[in-house]
């Protein structure tokens, strides 16, 4: 059976009188990358909110790996195998590369990494364990991140910034990566080397689907199979790109308002 790793239905929520999504069906198969689109405040980021359980929807209900993740709380939906990055960087900023790739190792080790490297001794093996594996996962990401990575998370350029925080979500071996917007701040060439980045990601992990949020319309004719669009909430297609470029409620969307 073709079971989509992720599916929602009818999500809908409302933020007061705002209806920040409204009765999105969605379905990512495994391995499958998608990019959702659309202007600015259409309910790109709402929706990995809902999905990672930031938000409970007001109505509708979401499943992954084929069980239903509807308001489960963050912590849970991560250990089941979603992990995201965020529009704005998150990343422990005063400490060094590698280890904050090794906190977003501690939803699948046994012993919290936290707890080990407060707890010098206690679990040595373990913490060494985890160094080697995401120096591993520095090696896969590209961009000198594993040359980079005793150095300060504040202290690298904003493209590798934005590439950490990918290594950091990869962590958690997810079956499903959520990428809010990982080109923003980039020029042309460091958005040619993301592409690269995740086609190369894709080519090592190809069951894990990766759903990117992006208004970069390079990155979009570039990387997805599929392209959803959002438009005050609302999904107003779900195509390959050329399908999409051409809906004319696309591009009355975006000539509408400003992209994003
Ligand atoms: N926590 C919240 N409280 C109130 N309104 C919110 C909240 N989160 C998002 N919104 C609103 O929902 C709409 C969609 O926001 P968002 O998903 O961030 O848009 P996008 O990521 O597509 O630019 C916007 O109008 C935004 O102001
Ligand atoms: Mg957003």
């Amino acid at each position: 059976m073709d079971e989509p790793v992720l599916r929602s239905l009818g999500l809908t929520i409302r933020f007061g009188g705002l209806v920040a999504l409204d009765q999105v069906d969605l379905e990512v198969r495994a391995g499958e990358i998608v990019a959702v689109i659309g202007p600015n405040g259409a309910g790109k980021s709402t929706l990995f909110n809902i999905i990672t359980g930031v938000y409970g929807p007001t109505e509708g209900r979401v499943w992954f790996d084929g069980k239903d993740i509807t308001g489960r709380p963050t912590h849970e939906i991560v250990a089941r195998g979603i992990a995201r990055t965020f529009q704005a960087s998150r990343l422990f900023a005063d400490l060094s590369v590698l280890d904050n790739v090794v906190l977003g190792l501690h939803t699948r080790t046994t012993t919290n990494v936290l707890e080990a490297m407060l707890l010098p001794g206690r679990s040595r093996r373990e913490l060494a364990r985890a160094a080697a594996t995401a120096e591993g996962i520095l090696e896969q990401i590209g961009g000198n991140l594993f040359e980079q990575r005793k150095r300060r998370a504040s202290e690298l350029a904003q493209a590798d910034r934005r590439r950490l925080e990918i290594a950091r979500a990869l962590a958690s071996q997810p079956k499903l990566l959520l990428l809010d917007e990982p080109t923003a701040g980039m020029d042309d060439n460091d958005t040619d080397a993301l592409i690269e980045d995740v086609r190369k990601l894709k080519a090592d992990r190809s069951d894990m689907a990766i759903v990117v949020v992006e208004h970069d319309m390079r990155l979009v004719a570039a990387l997805p199979e599929r392209v959803v669009v959002l438009d005050y909430g609302r999904k107003i297609a779900d195509a390959d790109f050329d399908t999409v470029r051409r809906d004319p409620r696309v591009q009355e969307a975006y000539l509408g308002s400003s992209a994003s």
